[in-house]
Parts: structure tokens; sequence; C-alpha cells
């Protein structure tokens, strides 16, 4: 979605305000926009990323910015965030769900407006509001909204004081030498601020006089506490090859070790009760977290011995619930800021069930809203295509699976004392990226093409699929391997492309027959496994061998070569992996 950043400072505020742009980005590249207040008002807003705002410079210690995701109009410089309305400058990460019927109000009431977008008619309630007393107007506008907002707001005539306010949507709170900061999410603040605070729904804050106040949607002053986040979020990668997925992908390892030691160190017992009595397990998440929900499903199913049923976030919250007292939820999501992950999570808790959330950020809305909470350490990870995250939840999910055992039965999964093995297997796997260069070149002028796999391989074949849909633009669909001929295969001609994942030796041959059906009407097969055997009698075209491991944790690096020949193939059809096209990192809308 948008990412949003508001400063006062003592010192001039623009290049702060700049930099804090240029890590929110992932959050939204369509277009962007920078307001300056100091003796006048200055701002900039365009169509295109931030690097569009580089030539702006305005003299002022108040400010805000945006990076938008479009939800209403056209990415434009005219749609473009900061929007005013009277002495009153906004931007907004969110969606005015009841926009059109405000809009159509103030309309009838005379008011004109300049943009498509419902953030201008937010700006619109607040300056009709405005009387002097920011604070207020900004409360008084948002009562009328419906749906979820952060909103940074400035008024041209009170230098030095800022208005936030959060519903739904991500905000924090920082403080730094640089200044005093709201901002949508936490690595954003990385150099400018060392203390941040978590804003609750319906939180207010103002800064203002060298102070940062919080208060409740009353208006009664409530205390939030800061804290040091954790420092691997404030550790940007650096962009390898010029591009932070490549970078990210490179820190697997890293990342797995760092998850590794922390999970180690985590006290699982608060959730041990729960976990001992749960007849059933419910996952939920979206994206790439719901394929490393799919993962725990399989293995916690296979291990434990009790149903584990996983859906997307976005069906869970609209079935007929049958989850209650006694059911664990597990929700994954990297940046704990999803919407349809927290709607879930909300629901599930309503029904009086047992909430674990996995995420990458220890201090985001899904770890205030679960019961227990595991914090993957996979660092800041910017590139819209998750990848080193991935791997982490995976880590964190089969540690769960083997907690949930053992407060069971008192024994762990014969593969738990593999997972130390993870990181030097993710090492292991880059040493086949140079054969992976050659399949993005043969492959990079795919229309459409199937990633395979039977069990754990068909979760690591749809995660592959949409690595390559998100970044490459191919169409591709994770499929069953058992499946193809049950109507897909008809899609099979001359050089039709197949990846196949093909970890477990008992279901080798049954993934080799699908290959076999493709290959038989000329299409061209790729295979990944740690089986020499399985890839030396294969008729594939393409062969990788996987680093050995037990096959039930294949998935956390099965999955690296394909994120790699993903990260490829978008090169080779030249696109940008950092911001894949109509994408942004967190969804925060529904
Ligand atoms: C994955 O590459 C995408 N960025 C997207 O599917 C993402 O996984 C999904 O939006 C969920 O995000 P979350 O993990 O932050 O909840």
């Amino acid at each position: 979605m948008c990412g949003i950043i508001g400063c006062v400072s003592e010192k001039d505020c623009c290049g702060a305000l700049y930099d804090g742009l240029k890590r929110l980005e992932y959050r939204g590249y369509d277009s962007a926009g920078i307001a300056v207040l100091g003796e006048k008002l200055s701002v900039c807003k365009k169509k295109g990323g931030v690097s569009a705002l580089s030539c702006f410079f305005a003299q002022g210690n108040t400010g805000i910015g945006h990076t938008r995701w479009a939800t209403h109009g056209a990415p434009s410089d005219t749609n473009a965030h900061p929007h005013r309305a009277g002495k009153i400058v906004l931007v907004h990460n969110g969606i005015a769900e009841n926009f059109s019927a405000l809009k159509a109000e103030l309309e009838g009431a005379g008011e004109c407006f300049y943009s498509e977008t419902d953030t201008e008619v937010i700006a619109k309630l607040i300056s009709r509001a405005y009387r002097g007393d920011l604070l207020s107007a900004v409360k008084e506008g948002l009562s009328r909204v419906e749906g979820s907002y952060a909103v940074a707001v400035i008024a041209e005539d009170r230098p030095g004081e800022l208005v936030a306010a959060k519903y739904k949507s991500p905000l924090v709170a920082g403080k730094g030498a640089a200044g005093l900061f709201v901002c949508s999410d936490i690595p954003a603040l990385a150099g400018a601020a060392d203390f941040i605070a978590r804003a609750e729904d319906k939180d207010f804050i103002r800064i203002g006089g060298g102070r940062i106040e919080f208060f409740d949607e009353n208006l009664k002053p409530v205390s939030r506490t800061f804290f040091r986040p954790q420092k691997e979020l404030f550790a940007l990668s650096v962009a390898g090859g010029g591009y932070f997925m490549r970078s990210e992908i490179a820190e697997i390892p890293q990342a797995l070790g760092r998850t590794l030691c922390a999970l180690g160190q985590a006290d699982f017992a608060p959730c041990a009760r729960a976990l001992r009595a749960a007849k059933r397990l419910f996952a939920v998440a979206c994206g790439t977290a719901y394929h490393s929900a799919l993962v725990f499903a399989d293995i916690a199913e296979a291990s434990l011995g009790i149903p584990v049923i996983c859906h997307t976030a976005g069906e869970f919250r609209y079935r007929p619930p049958v989850i209650g007292e006694g059911d664990v939820l597990i929700a994954v999501s990297q940046s704990g800021e999803t919407a349809d992950t927290l709607e879930a999570v909300r629901l599930a808790a309503e029904r009086g069930a047992y909430v674990i959330a996995v995420t990458n950020i220890g201090s985001s809305s899904i770890a205030a809203l679960a019961d227990f909470c595991l914090v993957m350490r996979a660092g800041a990870e910017v590139a819209v295509a998750a990848t080193k995250s991935y791997n982490c939840q995976l880590l964190c999910l089969y540690y769960l699976a083997a907690q949930c055992l053992f407060f069971k039965e008192e024994k762990y999964p014969d593969w738990f004392s593999s997972l130390n093995l993870l990181p030097a297997a993710a090492e292991e796997a880059f040493s086949r990226f140079s054969e992976i260069d050659g399949l993005a070149d043969r492959l990079k002028g795919a229309r459409a093409m199937y990633f395979l796999g039977r069990g754990l391989d068909l979760c690591t074949a749809k995660e592959g699929a949409l690595k390559v849909k998100e970044i490459a633009r191919v169409f591709a669909e994770g499929y069953p391997a058992g499946e193809l001929k049950h109507g897909s295969l008809a899609l099979a001609e001359e050089g039709f492309p197949v990846v196949c994942v093909s970890t477990s030796g008992r279901l080798a041959k049954k993934s080799e027959n699908a290959l076999a059906e493709v290959r038989s009407r000329g299409g061209y097969c790729a295979l990944f496994s740690q089986y020499e055997e399985v890839l030396s009698e294969s008729c594939a075209d393409f062969k990788c061998l996987l680093p050995a491991l037990p096959e039930a944790l294949m998935p956390a690096v099965s999955v690296i070569p394909l994120q790699y020949f993903a990260y490829k193939m978008c090169l080779e059809r030249g696109y940008d992996p950092d911001k894949p096209r109509n994408l942004a990192k967190s969804v925060t809308v529904e």
C-alpha cells in the first residue's frame, strides 16, 4: 500500500523526508510527494518513483511525505499526495470506503475537487473543521470516514506542529537526532530515529514543542511505550547487483542463522497449554506467506496427526467460520500489517481461538493482536517479492510444529535436529545459480509456464509460480503434478515450459510421469531434486541438483533456485525486480 512519513525537526526536514520516502518506496511507487512548511509552504508531488522528487528542496522544519500505490484515481501528479484543502496539507495510507457519499455531500455544500482521490475528501473534511486547533480538526474530520487510515497532517499557519492518526493502517512514531517522526513502518526511520512507539487503532499523535504526544479516540492523553527496534530492521541490505531482491536472496543463510538463534532462545511456554489441548489447527496468510502456511499444514498434520485447516486469509474471513474455543490459529505475515490477515486474526480471536502470529516485525499490528508471537529475524525486506522472509517463515513454522509435538507427546520430530543445517544448505543452493542463469535465458520468452509438485513440493511450486508472475510478468501456475493429465495437459505443446520440484523419493516416479506426459508433446521440462538418481533417470531437458536435507525440510531450500530463477527471468525481460508492476510490499487494504 502507500507509505507516509511526517517530521518536525530543529533543522530543515526536507532531506530526512526524502530519505525516509526512499526507504518507504517498496510500499508503493506509482507517485510520490513532499510538503515542507517553513516561512512558507512548498509542495512537490509527481507521478513515478521517489527519485522524481530528487531535485526538490525547500527550507522548513515541518513536513510530510508520501509514496503512493493507487487505489482511487490513476497515478498522476494531480492524484499524488500530499493533498491540500484550505490551510490543511495531508498524506494518507488506507481507503475511505464511504468517500463517494462524502464527496457528493461536500460537492453539494459547494466544495470543488481537483483530484480523483478519496484522500482529498479527508483533507476537505479536516479543513472544514479547522479553526486553529489542528488536533481537534483532525479528530472531527476523520469521525466521518469509514474504512482504514494512517494520516499525517500539517496546517499552513502552524509551522512546528504535526498531527497524525491511525485506524487499521500501520503507524509508528519515532524520535532521534534527525527529529520527531511519524511513519508507516520502522525500517523507513533507519538512521533518523533511535526509539520507536507503535500507535494503536484510533490513536491520535501530536508532534510539537519538542514532544510526541499520544491521545485516545476522545483526545485523552495516553502513553505508548518507546522501544529500540530489532536492530536487523534498521540494517537495510545493500542492493547487490543494483537490486534489493538479489541482496535479500544472498542474505537467506544469515537470516536463517539469526532466526535459528532467536528460536533457540524463544520461550514457548505461554502457548504450551493451547497447543497441547488443540484438536485441530488453522493456518491463514496471504501470498507468499500462504505458501509457507501450506508447508506448515502438511508438516504439522504429518507429525501431529491432527487436521490443519489452511486458507488464504481473504477466503478464511468469508467462509462460514467453524473456528472456536479450543482451536489454535497460526497467522503468518512478514509485515504484520496485511489487512486480510489482520481481519482473519480478529475473527478467530472473537470466536475464542488462541492466536499465534509469525511475523518479521515484532512491533506490528499482528504481534499486538496475537496471544503469542514468533518473530522471524529475516531483517528488513525491501523488495516487494518476498524471499528471505519466506525461508525464515518456514523455519519458524517448522519449529512451531516441533514444539507442538513436544507439548502433546513429549518428543520432537526426527527432522528437528536437522533444522540447524538450513543455513549451510541455503548457502549450497547458491552454487546452482550459474545453471539457473542458463535456464532463465532459455525460458525468457515464455508466455506461460507450469510449476509442478506433489505434497510439500506443490507448496514450493506455488511459490515459484507466484515469484515468476510477480516480477517477470509471465503467467505461471503452481499445479499438482498428478492433476496435469486431468485437463491442463491440453496446454502442452512444442516448447511449453514446465518446472517440476521432486524432493520426495516416494513420489519421484509419479512426478516423472507428469514430465514424460509433457515431454512427449514437445514441452520443455526442468527438474529440481536432491536425488541424483531421480535426475539421472529423468527425461527432463534441464536438471538441477538441490542440497540434500531430510525431505520434510526441503521446502526451505528447494525454493531458493526458484527465487533466483524468477529474479533472472525478470532481468532478462527488462523489468525491475524490486518494484513489480501494480504491486506493493504490504497490502494494508482489503
Ligand atoms: C510475495 O512476494 C508478495 N509480496 C505478497 O504475496 C506477500 O507475500 C503478501 O502480500 C503477504 O504479505 P505479508 O507476509 O506481509 O502478510
